[in-house]
Parts: structure tokens; C-alpha cells; sequence
């Protein structure tokens, strides 16, 4: 798998926590208000849902039963995935993702990847895979890297499982509905008529199982500051990660190697 290259030099370290996890469930806003958190501190934005998300559209182009672990399992640790920067795409991408050399940056995105998507985080295997690259990234970038003071990891076992030891770890939550809400309009965006009553039926199921499973369930770490995002602007959730960025820094927590 190729993790996210760049030529830049890399920066000494900012000050700053270097890391940021962040968790919650499905259109908790994590990648709105990562993506904007990660521009305001010059970090990288790095969604590890989209991975999860790539071996499940691959599994699903190439036939492969979604049930079989042994099938997804190998397909999660010889696809070659890439998640970069969104570069010069003007469609509105917080990255672009590659898998092969393709670009299923919207691909990853449809509804039967959705529906399917908790099937395969749940393996055993493909979380391995997974979380290990995911924590390689998060160690190379927590010091400053290619031109990035830090990195924003966003996803459900970040400040768990993948980077226990982040210096800031925050859970974004909110109500189902609203969370619903917010996916309905967002696929409609996207010219994808699904009835509500579908959307909020499949996330609760997404719920279920992304919160039951036996490997790195969906939880607050002990350690993570809990936000609700109902009834805030993302401007106000990214001042007050801010806040908390800022009081993380005296002194410098440097993310131990
Ligand atoms: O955040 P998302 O909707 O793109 O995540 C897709 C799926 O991947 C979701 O069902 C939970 C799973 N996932 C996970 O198990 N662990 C992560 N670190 C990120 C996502």
C-alpha cells in the first residue's frame, strides 16, 4: 500500500499536539470538521473510513462474497491504496483515493458501500492490515512531514486503538436523525434520491454493528474530550478543538515513537 508521499521537507515540530483523533459515528461530522481543523493548523487530513471503504467497493467490483474473511482479508492487504490530498479536483473532495491507480474517491461513497461497509470493518484481518498502515502514517506525520505540522486522524478507533497515545483525542457525536439528516442531504447533493426512512434505517444498522463489533467497537476513549455537534457550526467545533489544540501545547507533547 502506498501511504500518503510527498517530496516536501519536512517541518520541525509546531508546538502543537502533532496529533488529533478523532471518533464518532457516521456523519458525526468527523470529516467536515477534520478537513477544516486540519487546513486551520496546516496538518494532514486523513480519513481512515475511506480505507475500510476501498476494500469494500473492491470486494464488491470484483465479486468477492463480503462474508468470506479470508477473501477480504487478503484483498485489505494487497489492494494498493492511496489516500492524497485532494490536489487540483474541484468537485467538492476532501481527498483523493486511489486503490490501484483508480480514482474511487465517489465510488467509496455509494449507498450499497455504505450498507456493506460495517460487514468488513468488523474482520479481524482487514483491521490489522488497516490500523497498522493507519498507524505508521499517524507516527510519520505526528513530528511534522512533507510539509504538514501534524496530522488529523478521524475514524472509530483512532484514539483507542490506532494512536492510544495521542496528545488530543475528541469524539464528535450527535442525535441519529440529525446525523441521518445530514447523510440524506448530502446524497441528494450528490444526485442520490434514497427515502429517509432508508438512510436513518441503514445508519442505525451502521450503528449497531459498528458499536457491537468484537474488534475496536465504536467508543469514546477514556481520554477523549466528547463534542456534540448538534445545534454548533462547524467554525465553532473547529475553535474549540482549537482551544483545546492550544491548551495541549504547554508544554509540547511530542507523540512518543
Ligand atoms: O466514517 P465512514 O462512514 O467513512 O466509515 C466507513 C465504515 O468504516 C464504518 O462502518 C466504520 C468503519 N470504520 C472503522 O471501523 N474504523 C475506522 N477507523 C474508520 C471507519
Amino acid at each position: 500500500m502506498n501511504p500518503v508521499t510527498n517530496a516536501a521537507p519536512t517541518l520541525p515540530p509546531s508546538g502543537g499536539p502533532g496529533v488529533i483523533a478523532i471518533d464518532g459515528p457516521a456523519a458525526s461530522g468527523k470529516s467536515t470538521v477534520g478537513f477544516a481543523l486540519a487546513a486551520r493548523l496546516n496538518y494532514l487530513f486523513f480519513d481512515t473510513g475511506a480505507m475500510y471503504r476501498v476494500v469494500t467497493w473492491a470486494g464488491l467490483d470484483a465479486g468477492v462474497d463480503l462474508h468470506d474473511p479470508a477473501a477480504i482479508g487478503l484483498l485489505a492487504e494487497t489492494l494498493d491504496i492511496a489516500i492524497l490530498p485532494a490536489g487540483e479536483a474541484q468537485d467538492d473532495r476532501h481527498l483523493t483515493v486511489l486503490v490501484d491507480g483508480q480514482d474511487v474517491t465517489w465510488a467509496i461513497r455509494s449507498p450499497l458501500v455504505d450498507q456493506n461497509v460495517s460487514i468488513v470493518a468488523a474482520m479481524p484481518r482487514v483491521r490489522a492490515a488497516l490500523s497498522q498502515h493507519q498507524r505508521q502514517i499517524g507516527v510519520r506525520y505526528a513530528r511534522g512531514h512533507a510539509g504538514m505540522a501534524g496530522i488529523v486522524m478521524v475514524g472509530r478507533d483512532i484514539g483507542t486503538v490506532v494512536l492510544p497515545d495521542a496528545p488530543l483525542k475528541i469524539y464528535l457525536d450527535a442525535p441519529i436523525v440529525e446525523r441521518a439528516h445530514r447523510r440524506f442531504l448530502e446524497l441528494e447533493r450528490r444526485g442520490k434520491q434514497t427515502p429517509f426512512a432508508q438512510v436513518l434505517a441503514d445508519m442505525r444498522e451502521r450503528d449497531r454493528i459498528d458499536s457491537q463489533r468484537a474488534i475496536a467497537p465504536l467508543r469514546p476513549a477514556d481520554d477523549a474530550q466528547i463534542i456534540s455537534t448538534a445545534g454548533l457550526s462547524v467554525q465553532e467545533i473547529v475553535a474549540r478543538i482549537v482551544a483545546l489544540a492550544e491548551m495541549d501545547t504547554q508544554p509540547a507533547t511530542p507523540y512518543p515513537l
